[in-house]
């Protein structure tokens, strides 16, 4: 490989250093593009730009691998747990017995949440998305932890890791009770993370909630799968607020905000209410692929392609068969995984699907699971951000402690020249 890259404009050459990462990705280092020649690249969507250099997550789309500080998530979903996880994303290597059990028992010192938080949350009518409350909510946080985290002090991050774990995941769930005007829970430090979850979701005053191992596994494995993917949409938005050095909570708000959309977390749910639809209108899965296909239909097959991954993602791999076994174990018959089925079977057969390499994604079958469990179709993209925030917390962390500067991209003015001020009579 050469070390350089030569850009010819107007019959001059520049050199531009060539930098090759240990999976031997190829980057041409531009950072002195503008200066040497006035010119800058232009790529919507930075299909093309990388933003940094990390070290945590590494994803092949052409091989469809993805692995978390080089571990597969193969075989984390099969071996690890979703705190171990968590812990090996932010602090870079698989936790000891110790340092799991301090970390779960740390994160328990911050599983209460203000009280005043819950002014906040009654502000918000019932039929308010949990999406939306959970953003206000997150960036509400600051009003009681003010101070900003120093992440070169490594015992103010760890506390800050582990609050916001812990916080995170209890106004997730309150985001769900407030909108089925439910008393909101309380974290049981005496119990899992993931159990804690579907206790807080679901326990009600007047009978204990019964857990269900399965379920629980299921639910920590799916939290595996989403907890980082490299520079997508709603994590490049975390590292771009945090370089203005913005607060954590602050950032991860911003987080919450972009997964929202259906292009990205908010897919899952157009997934269910898509595949709702097939089923009520008779299930005629290749009409729905036409309209898919059909330029002047603004209808897409929810689910189904990516930015990176043209070929399978391996998630959805995994989310496919933890379906089969979910729905299984639980005994559930559900329509939609029949159609979920056959949508897949008849879109990768399709020269449309096959030609643009579109592929079903994590958000697939993981709305099928979901929906397996009792979860409400709106709380699935809650779901997602929980299983994405030590992901969000690594990266963010990861771009303070290297120093990066602010994001500030440069564009091309395509507006009007210069002309005068047109008076009010003359317009
Ligand atoms: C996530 O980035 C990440 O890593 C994200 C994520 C993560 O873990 O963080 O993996 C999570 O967001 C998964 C993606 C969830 N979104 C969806 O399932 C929504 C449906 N998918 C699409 O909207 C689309 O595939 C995107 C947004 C995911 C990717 O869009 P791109 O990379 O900008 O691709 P594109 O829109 O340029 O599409 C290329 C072609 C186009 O056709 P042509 O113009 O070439 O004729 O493929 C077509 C598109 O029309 N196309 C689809 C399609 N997705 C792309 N056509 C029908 N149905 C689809 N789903």
């Amino acid at each position: 490989m050469s070390k350089t890259a030569t850009l010819e404009i107007d019959g001059k050459k520049y050199e531009f250093p060539i930098i090759v990462g240990t999976e031997n990705e190829v980057a041409i280092e531009i950072g002195t593009l503008r200066s040497a020649t006035g010119a800058i690249t232009i790529d919507p969507g930075y299909k093309n730009t990388g933003s940094c250099k990390s070290e945590i997550t590494f994803l092949d789309g052409e091989e469809g691998i993805l692995r978390y500080r080089g571990y597969s998530i193969e075989e984390l979903a099969e071996k690890a747990d979703f705190l171990e996880v968590s812990y090996l994303l932010i602090f870079g290597e698989l936790p000891k017995k110790a340092e799991l059990e301090k970390f779960e028992n740390d994160i328990r010192k911050h599983t209460l949440v203000n009280e005043e938080m819950k002014n906040i949350i009654d502000g918000f009518p019932k039929t308010a998305h949990p999406m939306g409350v959970l953003a206000a909510l997150t960036s509400a946080l600051t009003a009681f932890n003010p101070k900003p985290v120093n992440p070169n002090n490594e015992k103010e991050m760890y506390d800050a890791v582990c609050k916001t774990m812990a916080k995170f995941l209890v106004i997730a769930t309150w985001t769900y009770r407030k909108s089925m005007g439910l008393p909101l829970n309380y974290y049981d430090n005496t119990k899992g993370y993931v159990e804690n979850f579907m206790r807080m979701m679901f326990e009600v005053p007047t009978q204990p909630y019964k857990f269900d191992k399965k379920v629980i596994d299921a639910l920590d494995k799916l939290f595996i799968l989403h907890a980082d993917h490299e520079q997508n949409c709603s994590t490049s938005t975390v590292r771009i607020v945090g370089s203005s050095h913005a607060g954590l909570f602050a950032s991860i708000s911003a987080g919450v905000s972009a997964l929202w959309g259906p292009l990205h977390g908010g897919a899952n749910q157009a997934v269910l209410e898509m595949l709702e639809e097939i089923h009520n209108n008779g299930g005629d899965v290749a009409k729905y692929v036409l309209k898919a296909k059909d330029k002047d239909d603004s209808f897409r097959l929810m689910g189904f392609g990516h930015r990176v991954y043209k070929n399978f993602d391996p998630r959805a791999t995994i989310i496919k068969q933890a379906a089969n076994d979910v729905l299984d174990a639980l005994g559930v018959d559900d329509p939609l995984l029949d159609i979920a089925r056959e949508l897949e079977k008849v879109a990768l057969e399709d020269e449309y699907f096959k030609t643009r390499n579109l592929y079903p994604n994590v958000d697939f079958y993981s709305g099928i699971i979901y929906r397996a469990m009792g979860i409400p179709v709106g709380m699935f993209t809650v779901l997602f951000a929980i299983g994405r925030l030590p992901g969000w917390i690594a990266q963010w962390k990861e771009m303070r402690l290297n120093g990066e500067p602010i994001g500030r991209p440069r564009q091309v003015y395509t507006g009007h020249t210069l002309r005068p001020f047109t008076e009010e009579k003359n317009r």
